[in-house]
C-alpha cells in the first residue's frame, strides 16, 4: 500500500513570514492526516518554512535545485545548501521551468540523480501540452520524459522518486483532467516504470496528479487506483482548501 502524498507548490508566492503563517494554519490538519504533507516553497522562504514546520509532520521542499555541487553558477542553489537548512524534497522539471527557464530532459535527469545522491526526494514533473494531447502523442511523450528523467538511476533509488503527472493544459487553467484521464496517464507511468525496473519498483513508486486540483475535485482524483497524491498550486495557498485536500487524501 503506497502512502499518499499531498504537496503544495507555492510557485512564486508568499514571503518568508507569509509562508510561515500558512504553515502554522495547516499544521494541525497535517499532523492528524494519514498521508505525507509537503510544502514546496521559494528558496528564500525555505529556512522560515523549516522553522515553522518544526515538530510537525510537514516536510519542506524546494521548487528547483542545481545539478552541480558548487561553482560559478550565479543565482543557483545546490543540494548541499538545501540539506543544510533542513529541506528533504525538491520539485524537479516543473513545466513552468521547462517552458520559461530552458529546463531540459537532460538537466531534469542530472538534477534527479544529484537529489537522490544527497538524500533529497525528487518530485519529478512530467506532462503533455494541449497540442500533444490533441495530436495523440500523450503516451509517447510521457514515456520519453519518464525514461529520460530516470536514466542512470538504480531500481533502489527509483523507488524513492516521486513522479508528478501535470498536464500543461490543466495547470492554472481551472481545467482539470477528469479522474479517468488523470488515472489513465498515472497508470501508464507506472507501466513504464515497470518496464524499466520491474513490478516491485513500479508498485512502490508514488505517482501524483497535478493541475487545478482543488478542494472540490480532490476526493475524486485521489480515489483513483494509480493516483497516490497531488501536487497542488493555487489551492495550496489557501489553508482551508489545502486542509480539505489533505483530509481527502486521508479518507481516500
Ligand atoms: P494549479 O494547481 O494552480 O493548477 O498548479 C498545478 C501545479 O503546477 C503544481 O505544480
Amino acid at each position: 500500500m503506497r502512502k499518499k502524498l499531498i504537496a503544495g507548490n507555492w510557485k512564486m508566492n508568499n514571503t518568508p513570514s507569509q509562508g510561515a503563517a500558512l504553515i502554522a494554519d495547516i499544521k494541525e490538519t497535517a499532523d492528524k492526516a494519514s498521508c505525507d504533507v509537503v510544502v514546496c516553497t521559494p528558496y528564500i522562504c525555505l529556512p522560515a518554512a523549516v522553522k515553522a514546520a518544526e515538530g510537525s509532520k510537514i516536510a519542506v521542499s524546494a521548487e528547483n535545485m542545481h545539478f552541480e555541487d558548487k561553482g560559478a553558477f550565479t543565482g543557483e542553489i545546490s543540494a548541499e545548501m538545501l540539506k543544510e537548512v533542513g529541506v528533504t524534497y525538491t520539485v524537479i522539471g516543473h513545466s513552468e521551468r521547462r517552458q520559461y527557464f530552458a529546463e531540459t530532459d537532460e538537466t531534469v535527469n542530472l538534477k534527479t540523480v544529484k537529489a537522490l545522491a544527497n538524500d533529497i526526494i525528487p518530485i519529478v514533473c512530467v506532462g503533455e501540452s494541449l497540442s500533444q494531447r490533441e495530436n495523440g502523442v500523450t503516451f509517447d511523450f510521457i514515456a520519453m520524459q519518464v525514461k529520460l528523467a530516470l536514466k542512470n538511476i538504480s531500481a533502489q533509488d527509483a523507488e524513492k522518486v516521486v513522479i508528478a503527472y501535470e498536464p500543461i493544459w490543466a495547470i492554472g487553467t481551472g481545467k482539470t483532467a477528469t479522474d479517468e484521464q488523470a488515472n489513465e496517464v498515472c497508470a501508464f507511468i507506472r507501466k513504464t516504470v515497470k518496464e524499466l525496473y520491474g513490478e516491485n519498483t513500479a508498485n512502490t513508486m508514488r505517482i501524483l496528479y497535478g493541475g487545478s486540483m482543488n478542494a472540490k475535485n480532490a476526493a475524486g482524483l485521489l480515489a483513483q487506483s494509480d493516483i497516490d497524491g497531488g501536487l497542488i498550486g493555487g489551492a495550496s495557498l489557501k489553508a482551508p482548501d489545502f486542509c480539505t485536500i489533505i483530509n481527502a487524501a486521508t479518507n481516500a
